[in-house]
């Protein structure tokens, strides 16, 4: 019988503790032996809940308990989930996280002590909720060079985009929505303004290329200047706007980013809607594998980390490679970068034809009837270069007193 320990009885925990009790022959097959909860750790009581006599508020407890192998963290945050996981892996004993904050800010340091310790530190759960992607990108893709993976890593944004498409509602309308289904926070920064996903991506780019990611690199933007009248020229043009996280990796780098993508129906990420995560892996030999299930709740996130929690028992004393080395990847920025863009302009399409021409070459054009303005799409152009054409474009257009860009999207099409 292995004895382990829940650190964190809020939403993730506590499914890991159901599942431990729900699934526990299956569990009990699968990880060679029982799997039995020995401590929870809160800073709460839980009298009513069917771990009251497990709950504990002294990590030591924890910490110095021999019998304790694995410690599953699902605290959130990065104090003291990190000094805890730190002393934890010290102590020789195996943990699985759910944290994404945690693995992208000290993911390289925490490997590097469970591979001296001859522990293990997995964290399927921490990107995708449940769906399977940390594990196949280290054991079934391993024959792989990654060339690129995008993501719609985030459940709360990817529920609020498809309100404002399916719906025609407002940003804040569907964030209220969101909110009031329990998916975004009462705070929900870290989803709308794309934190969240910009650790997710670090943490996959990290595990294709072997190599540290510095999340910090990573040019992140967020959905909160997606308006309704994006979503109405989307619909014209067949077209929907996703939050992406994506990352292209070539010769020893990566070209990485988070943010709102227009993309059209031949995407495979298209129809991934609601609450949904949906990850495009391509791979030298295979081609794009697509990942696709709930990327968050209760019972799919705690899933995940019970699969950690049985591998870790079916490697109680060894180190299962995986994960990156100390050597950092070179993240390139975002100028570097080449897309399509979808740009509202203020004025009629007759006016400022000459101009649109001259700035940004070549484009489709759409109106939407009742509209001061009109859309273009530009070709694929460097970001730098679309940078100075649109603020050029810009420039010329107030030395004519006349107002310009409203809005730019970019386009993967
Ligand atoms: N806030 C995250 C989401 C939770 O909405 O996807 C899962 O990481």
């Amino acid at each position: 019988m292995i004895k382990a320990a829940i650190m964190g009885y809020g939403t993730i925990g506590s499914g890991v503790a159901e599942i431990l009790e729900e699934n526990r022959d299956v569990i009990r097959e699968k990880a060679g032996q029982e799997i039995r909860l020995k401590y929870v750790l809160d800073l709460r009581d839980f009298p009513d809940s069917p771990v009251a006599d497990k709950i504990i508020h002294d990590f030591k407890q924890i910490e110095e308990d021999e019998e304790i192998r694995i410690v599953v963290e699902a605290m959130g945050g990065l104090n003291p989930a990190y000094p805890f996981v730190k002393a934890c892996l010290l102590a020789g004993k195996h943990v699985a996280t759910s944290n994404k904050a945690l693995v992208a800010a000290h993911g390289t340091e925490l490997l590097e002590i469970a591979r001296q310790k001859r522990v293990n530190f997995f964290f399927e759960a921490s990107v995708g909720g449940g769906i399977p992607i940390i594990r196949p990108l280290y054991r079934c893709l391993e024959g792989e060079r990654i060339e690129e993976i995008t993501g719609i890593l985030n459940g709360t944004t990817n529920f609020i985009l498809t309100k404002m498409d399916e719906e025609g509602e407002t940003f804040e309308a569907a964030l209220k929505e969101a909110q009031s289904r329990g998916y975004a926070e009462r705070n929900p920064e870290a989803d709308v303004e794309g934190y969240d996903t910009c650790r997710k991506i670090a943490i996959l780019t990290a595990m294709a290329a072997g190599r540290e990611v510095h999340f910090e690199d990573i040019y992140t933007e967020g959905i909160t200047r997606i308006t309704d009248t994006d979503f109405k020229y989307a619909k014209q043009m067949g077209t929907s706007i996703k939050l992406f996280g994506t990352s292209r990796i070539h010769d020893g780098r990566a070209s990485a980013f988070v943010a709102p993508m227009m993309i059209d129906k031949a995407n495979p990420l298209y129809s991934v809607n609601d609450v949904f995560n949906g990850i495009l892996v391509k791979g030298n030999m295979l081609g794009p594998a697509m990942f696709y299930g709930s990327g968050a709740g209760k019972l799919p996130t705690a899933s995940a980390v019970i699969a950690d929690m049985i591998e870790a028992s079916q490697n109680l004393d060894s180190h299962v490679p995986m994960g990156w080395s100390e050597k950092p990847l070179c993240v390139e920025p975002i100028e570097t970068a080449s897309f399509r863009y979808f740009v509202r302009i203020a004025g009629s399409w007759t006016d400022r034809e000459a101009d649109v021409n001259t700035y940004f070459g070549g484009v489709d054009v759409h109106v939407l009837e009742g509209l001061d303005e009109f859309a273009i799409l530009t070709g694929r152009m460097q970001e730098g270069a679309f940078r100075r054409a649109a603020a050029a474009f810009d420039t010329a257009e107030q030395a004519e007193g006349r107002p310009g860009i409203r809005q730019m999207i970019r386009a993967e099409m």
